[in-house]
C-alpha cells in the first residue's frame, strides 16, 4: 500500500470484532519496527506479545480500559536503557523514549497495511502490568497495543494542519524567505 495512505488510514480502534488474527501478522509488525533508528544503534525494545486470555482481561484491568479485553492479542511495549544510559547518561533516557516511539510508529503503520487494528495504550498501572507478566523492576512498560480487527468502520481524528506544524529558521517564524542563490546567480 501507498504510503501516503497507509499514515493516514492508521487509526486508534476501541471496538474489535471475533474473527480470529494470525499472530504471525504481529510478527510481520514487530519486525518492521525493530528497523526505526536507534541512537547509537544500541537496541532497547522488547515487544511481549499476549494471547492468553486471562492475562489480556487483567490487563484491561489494569488500563481500567474494559475494550482491552476484546482483543485476539495484546503486544506489550517495554524498553530496558541501562546501555543507552551508560553510552549518554541521562540523556539516555530521552534516546530510550523517542527511539520506542518511532519504532512504535512503524509497528502501527505496518499492522495498518495489514489491515489490522489497534490503539495505543499509554494510561496503565505500570505496578500491575508488571506484576501480571512478571517484568522486572528495570525494565520500562513503554505501552500496550491490544489487537485485532475493527468492528465498524472508524477514522483517524483530525490533526494539526501544515501550516500550524511549521517555523521557518527563528522560532515561531511561520514565513519562508524568499530564496536567494549564495552566488548571486542572476538568474
Ligand atoms: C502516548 C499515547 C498514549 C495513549 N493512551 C491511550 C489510552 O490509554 N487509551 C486510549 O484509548 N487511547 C490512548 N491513546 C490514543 C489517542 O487517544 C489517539 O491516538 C488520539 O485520540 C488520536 O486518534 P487517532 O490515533 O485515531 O489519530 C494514546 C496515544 C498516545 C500517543
Amino acid at each position: 500500500m501507498d504510503f501516503d495512505k497507509v499514515a493516514k488510514l492508521r487509526h486508534s480502534v476501541r471496538h474489535f470484532s471475533t474473527r480470529k488474527v494470525d499472530w504471525r501478522d504481529i510478527m510481520k509488525a514487530i519486525d518492521l519496527a525493530r528497523l526505526a533508528p536507534l541512537a547509537g544503534n544500541i537496541p532497547t525494545l522488547k515487544f511481549l506479545i499476549i494471547s492468553d486470555e486471562e492475562k489480556i482481561s487483567r490487563l484491561a484491568e489494569a488500563s481500567q480500559q474494559e475494550f482491552i479485553s476484546e482483543a485476539r492479542f495484546v503486544v506489550v511495549v517495554c524498553s530496558t536503557h541501562d546501555q543507552l544510559t551508560r553510552s549518554y547518561d541521562e540523556r539516555g533516557l530521552k534516546y530510550s523514549k523517542q527511539q520506542a516511539g518511532a519504532a512504535i510508529q512503524n509497528f502501527l503503520l505496518k499492522l495498518t497495511e495489514l489491515g489490522l487494528a489497534t490503539c495505543w495504550i499509554g494510561a496503565f498501572s505500570d505496578e500491575e502490568v508488571k506484576r501480571i507478566l512478571q517484568i522486572s523492576d528495570d525494565v520500562e512498560v513503554e505501552a500496550l497495543f491490544p489487537i485485532g480487527y475493527e468492528l465498524g468502520k472508524g477514522k483517524q481524528k483530525p490533526k494539526p494542519l501544515l501550516e500550524q506544524c511549521v517555523y521557518f529558521n527563528t522560532w515561531k517564524n511561520k514565513y519562508m524567505e524568499p530564496w536567494k542563490d549564495p552566488r548571486g546567480s542572476k538568474t
